[in-house]
């Protein structure tokens, strides 16, 4: 009898979670999401004060030294009204905070214990709750960060991370561990107002088990749904969507590409979202100034929406509170850009013939925009006919200044003359009219 139980409920337990279907307000949030193209990304805990990546934890120190951080953590310069502002002033549409990362600190008033920024932090203040007001002030949608993995609690099943932050072992306890999580995503649920997604992260973890690792995705996702109906579920687990998911994620890469080496999956049908760094560490890290220029943020944020997926550009903000002005720098140059080109990337589709080494298009109803980001390798572009948004090009003229762009009819395609292009230009954008 025992044994029928147990063969039964992970039958069972699939067969429900593959039944998911959207609802109505999640098929809503997608249609939201998909169209808004551009979101900042945040890594901010107390990692940020040892100034060496949200990882630090992993490389060395003992959870209890560690912790120490966190009594000295008072980011004086904390100011969420002016980072949803600048963050505004970029373009992006939505932030996605880091709510509790690997190293089981909370950045948000939890009552599931008092490693958190409120109780266990001298700055005392619900940073996460000043961020959601920010958000709704200023008209940017609120995603939350949060670590299925933990480097800190006994009950934790260890997988194949944190191995030396001084965790006994033996204590591993599922029942409690996911009680935490769903009492902790209770309550970033119902105290910070509308969250339009919760990003998970950490599954890999357990991805090396000789047995595969039961997360209870089913029901944790079930259990965000019933608590704010709109709120995607998004999981950066690097493979292909679970049942219950509503969004894919690729970490470092377009869809379709696999340079960072954790993009085997295959592209889904639902809306995508690549998240990447503007240097190349997601906490705070004092050596890497290493930052991406503005015009290669601004054609990786192109690149990213000819694939169909919006981009999370990430920012680690300082242990002071403060967004570094290299970051700060970056925002205002990508949104003088948006300002003037967002119409091309906001609310649009994927490229019909993908990216190209000249650049990418992205299409809005009979309108297709090529964005020229090569100029050296685009002496010669050729529209290949499958998949444009009509039967038939109207016309050709430039985005800038409605100047018409000469084109021919060939076997293949549409040839596009565009005669010189300025070196200096991020991205030359033709616009093409199709009946
Ligand atoms: C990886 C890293 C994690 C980071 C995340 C962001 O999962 O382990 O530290 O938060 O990527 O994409």
């Amino acid at each position: 009898m025992i044994l029928a139980v147990s063969l039964i409920s992970p039958a069972f337990m699939t067969a429900t979670a593959s039944d998911y279907k959207p609802s109505p307000e999640i098929i809503k949030s997608q249609e939201e999401f998909a169209k808004d193209r551009f979101g900042i990304f945040i890594h901010w805990g107390i990692y940020s004060m040892f100034a060496q990546g949200e990882w630090y934890l992993n490389y060395g120190p003992h959870a209890d030294e560690y912790a120490k951080a966190a009594k000295g953590f008072y980011p004086v310069n904390f100011n969420a009204s002016d980072w949803a502002k600048a963050i505004r002033g970029s373009g992006a549409k939505y932030i996605c905070f880091t709510t509790r990362h690997h190293d089981g600190f909370s950045m948000f008033d939890t009552d599931q214990n008092d490693y958190n920024i409120v109780d266990g932090t001298p700055f005392g203040r619900d940073v996460l709750k000043e961020l959601s007001e920010a958000c709704r002030e200023n008209d940017l949608s609120l995603h939350l960060y949060y670590s299925h993995l933990d480097w800190l609690r006994e009950d934790y099943p260890r997988g194949r991370t944190g191995k030396t932050t001084g965790r006994q072992g033996g204590m591993e306890n599922w029942e409690t561990y996911s009680k935490f999580m769903d009492a902790q995503l209770t309550e970033l649920l119902s105290n910070y107002g509308p969250v339009r997604a919760v990003w998970f992260d950490g599954w890999w973890d357990h991805d090396e088990d000789p047995e595969p690792f039961d997360w209870h995705l089913d029901e944790q996702y079930a259990l965000v749904h019933s608590l704010q109906p709109a709120c995607l579920v998004g999981n950066n687990h690097h493979q292909n969507p679970f049942p219950g998911e509503d969004i894919q994620i690729f970490e470092r890469d377009v869809p379709g590409e696999n340079t960072a080496g954790y993009s085997e999956q295959d592209i889904s049908r639902l809306p995508l979202e690549t998240c990447q760094t503007m240097n190349g560490m997601w906490g705070y890290k004092v050596e890497d100034t290493n930052y991406k220029s503005v015009p290669a943020l601004v054609r990786y944020l192109v690149k990213t929406a000819g694939q169909g997926a919006n981009l999370l550009l990430n920012i680690g903000p300082q242990p002071d509170g403060s967004l570094p002005e290299e970051a700060l720098d970056r925002l205002r140059g990508i949104g003088e850009w948006m300002d003037v080109y967002g119409e091309t990337i906001y609310g649009t589709t994927a490229s019909p013939f993908g990216n190209k080494e000249w650049g990418t298009s992205t299409r809005k109803g009979n309108t297709l925009y090529i964005h020229i980001m090569d100029s050296e390798k685009a002496d010669d572009i050729l529209i290949p006919f499958e998949g444009l948004p009509g039967a038939k090009l109207k016309s050709a003229g430039l985005f800038d200044n409605n100047a018409k762009v000469k084109f021919s009819k060939e076997k293949e395609g549409y040839r596009l003359h565009v005669g010189d292009i300025p070196e200096d230009k991020i991205d030359h954008i033709v616009v093409l009219e199709f009946i």
